[in-house]
């Protein structure tokens, strides 16, 4: 069964469940599983319509395909798993989607201290349960190629285009490796 045939099945079962009674408990180990597969698509979905639109239309056609591709894969992956999906950092470019409340900002600075202690960026994640709910978060670190857009040295056309679409942009400066943000998940259900 492949990510996408598996959340479709999740999504339907929660919906059957939700008109009669209450989404069933799930062990924290599933829940945790839950979320790092649904992490796990966002990047899948995301990155290869990046290098294509990069590729097809240079960086600045990227920014225009990021702008827009980046939060409707977030949106359909919610309502896919009726998990609540969505991006944030510590220096934002869209300050109005991937602002982070306390406990992501908490955890985004442990994610930032991890790294630079040498932790293999792919493996950094956290799980917690936050008021009754439970919260995942994925760290995403800068690549070579995000650094095209989140570098030190970003070329001129792309950094004009950044600071027409996003004029109030803290997010370059970044160096490889570092971490850019986190994909962080609410999940409907809760934790037994
Ligand atoms: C072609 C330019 C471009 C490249 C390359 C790029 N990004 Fe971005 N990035 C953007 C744009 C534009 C946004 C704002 C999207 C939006 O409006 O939601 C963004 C937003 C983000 C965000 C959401 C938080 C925020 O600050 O708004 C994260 C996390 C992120 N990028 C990580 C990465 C990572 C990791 C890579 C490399 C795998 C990468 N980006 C490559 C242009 C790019």
């Amino acid at each position: 069964m492949n990510n996408t045939h598996y959340l479709g099945c999740l999504a339907i079962l929660l919906a059957a469940c939700s008109d009669a009674e209450p989404v069933p408990a799930l062990d924290e180990e599933a829940l945790r599983a839950q979320g790092a597969e649904l992490a796990a698509q966002f990047v899948g979905t995301l990155l290869p319509t990046l290098q294509q639109a990069i590729q097809a239309g240079g960086p600045v056609n990227g920014i225009e395909v990021c702008a827009v591709q980046a939060p409707a894969i977030a949106q359909t992956l919610s309502e896919q798993s009726g998990w609540q999906v969505k991006r944030v950092s510590l220096k934002t470019r869209n300050g109005a989607l991937a602002t982070p409340d306390a406990w992501e900002t908490s955890v985004l600075h442990t994610f930032d201290q991890r790294q630079m202690a040498d932790e293999p960026a792919a493996q950094i994640n956290h799980a917690d349960v936050v008021a009754g709910e439970f919260r995942y978060m994925q760290a995403q670190p800068a690549g070579p190629l995000c650094l095209t857009c989140h570098g030190t040295d970003i070329a001129a056309d792309v950094s004009e285009a950044l600071t027409r679409h996003y004029p109030d942009d803290m997010a370059t400066g970044y160096l490889a490796g570092q971490i850019r943000g986190a994909i962080s998940l609410r999940s409907p259900t809760e934790p037994r």
